[in-house]
């Protein structure tokens, strides 16, 4: 539990305390400021720690993230005396990369705030490299790109909190969902001026049967004739099909995710993911000979798997040769069948597995191309997407590092649009599917309003 003087702190202390895990010890904190510093006391475990730093200010803005930044740092720098430190230090925000970018725009080099956070020196040099491999996609910022959201999954994995449940529970919505997608779709039209992508993300897209994902890319298709990057997060192996597969080529589906999370049948079995390793093969065969580009999704840290596990996914996804790898760490958060059981979250071997996956990826040729990082995250680790010859995923920065609006339909889509100034503006659609199937009609005027339209 944690006392504090300053409410308005508290958010950014309890990101500090949910890192170490530490959500049910006793901190008291007594914030001040007074003469040009900011003083942080902290008394946790019988112990008293001091922090004074020295910064002044005019500008309200710069002072109030001043003050979170030195509380933030003064409870990282408590906890990490105690329980040792972590790869990103006091850095809790999910993109990492967006802060350096931000420090960059003010001629500073991220490094400095980087080390002054406690971030680990093999971190920085992560977020060089993407920053590095960003640049062909970065120096193109502006436009839209368009997300639409397939909520239907086979069956719910148990360690996925995505608001989706199995297809047995919602088909009965398909054919009204596909309608309204087709009117949401139809109602973007105007507002995209430069379309970068298409991303049609799940849940699992290749759920639906053919016609029904016809009618989709159809939809699509009439709106925008021109799509520089289509990418069908397809999903789960067990749903692939050569018709479904034929069709998204026919359609101009560029990219398509085929996503194993495992090569071990005993760990696919365990977190109840209904496919082996040998569908995910199957499956990548078939989408390799529509001449896609594939990505391959993996997660560290999965069931009781060991580093040589991981291992081997790594070492088998290599083998195939995909143009992106994305390598997630497990994160337990609230939806999750497994959320309970977050001493899971201390899973030996994890920074080893992170830490070996970028070796085997570098030398395999791969670069890192964009990163996130997760509440709940085993380690304190982050989410890496990785691409061979220049092949990065410009959806996938363009929404990590929000340089362009987004304009996303369907159930628990989140719009944004960018304003001047760092301004973002967002609309979100229900996440349930009733909801949103009776909201559509507002929902379109709503997000034309944020548009300009
Ligand atoms: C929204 S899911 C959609 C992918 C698709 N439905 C599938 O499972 O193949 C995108 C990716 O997030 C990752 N993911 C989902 N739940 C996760 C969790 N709890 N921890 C880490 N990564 C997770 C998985 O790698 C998954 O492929
Ligand atoms: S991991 Fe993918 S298939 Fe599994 S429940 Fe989550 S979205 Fe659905």
């Amino acid at each position: 539990m944690l006392n504090t003087n300053s409410e308005y702190l508290r958010p950014e202390i309890m990101d500090v305390i949910r890192a170490f895990g530490a959500e049910d010890e006793n901190f008291t904190h007594y914030y001040s400021y007074s003469c040009g510093k900011f003083f942080n006391a902290v008394e946790y475990k019988d112990k008293f720690y001091d922090f004074e730093n020295e910064f002044g200010t005019d500008d309200e803005t710069v002072f109030k993230r001043m003050a979170k930044r030195f509380a933030k740092l003064a409870f990282y720098k408590v906890l990490a005396g105690e329980r040792g430190t972590l790869p990103w230090g006091a850095l809790t925000g999910i993109r990492p990369t967006k802060l350096a970018y931000a420090e960059l725009a003010e001629n500073r080099g991220f490094k400095d705030m980087f080390t002054e956070f406690g971030v680990s020196a093999e971190k920085t040099a992560l977020v060089g490299r993407v920053i590095e491999t960003q640049k062909p996609v970065y120096g193109n910022a502006g436009g839209q790109d368009l997300f639409i959201s397939i909520p239907f999954c086979p069956t719910k994995c148990d360690y996925c909190s995505f608001i989706t449940a199995p297809v047995s529970a919602t088909r009965k919505y398909i054919d009204e969902y596909i309608g309204c997608l087709i009117r949401e779709i139809a109602s973007v039209k105007d507002i995209i001026t430069k379309l970068n992508s298409v991303y049609i993300g799940g849940g699992t897209p290749f759920v639906l049967d053919a016609d029904a994902l016809e009618m989709v890319y159809s939809a699509v298709g009439k709106a925008f004739p021109e799509i520089p990057e289509y990418t069908v997060e397809a999903g789960r192996p067990d749903v692939f099909t050569e018709e479904k597969l034929k069709l998204s080529k026919d359609f101009g589906v560029t990219r398509i995710c085929v996503n194993p999370q495992s090569f071990n049948d005993q760990t696919l079995k365990a977190i109840g993911r209904a496919h082996t390793s040998g569908q995910t093969l199957t499956a990548y065969e078939i989408a390799r000979k529509y001449g896609f580009d594939i990505n391959i999704d993996l997660i560290a840290g999965l069931a009781e798997e060991r580093v040589c596990d991981f291992e081997y996914s790594v070492k088998t996804a290599l083998s195939l040769s995909p143009e992106n790898i994305t390598v997630h760490t497990l994160s337990l958060k609230a939806g999750a069948k497994l959320k309970e059981n977050t001493a899971r979250l201390n899973i030996a071997g994890i920074g080893e597995m992170v830490a070996l996956s970028d070796k085997l990826l570098t030398n395999a040729g791969y670069s890192p191309y964009y990163l996130y990082r997760q509440k709940y995250q085993a380690g304190g680790l982050e989410n890496v997407g990785w691409c061979k010859d220049g092949k990065a995923c410009a959806y996938n920065i363009n929404v990590m590092e929000e340089i362009t609006d987004n304009v996303a339909v369907g159930a628990n889509a989140i719009s944004k649009r960018l304003f001047e100034g760092d301004r973002i503006e967002r609309l979100a659609s229900p996440k349930d599917i009733p909801s949103y199937i009776n909201k559509t009609d507002k929902i379109i005027v709503e997000r034309r309003r944020l548009f300009g339209l």
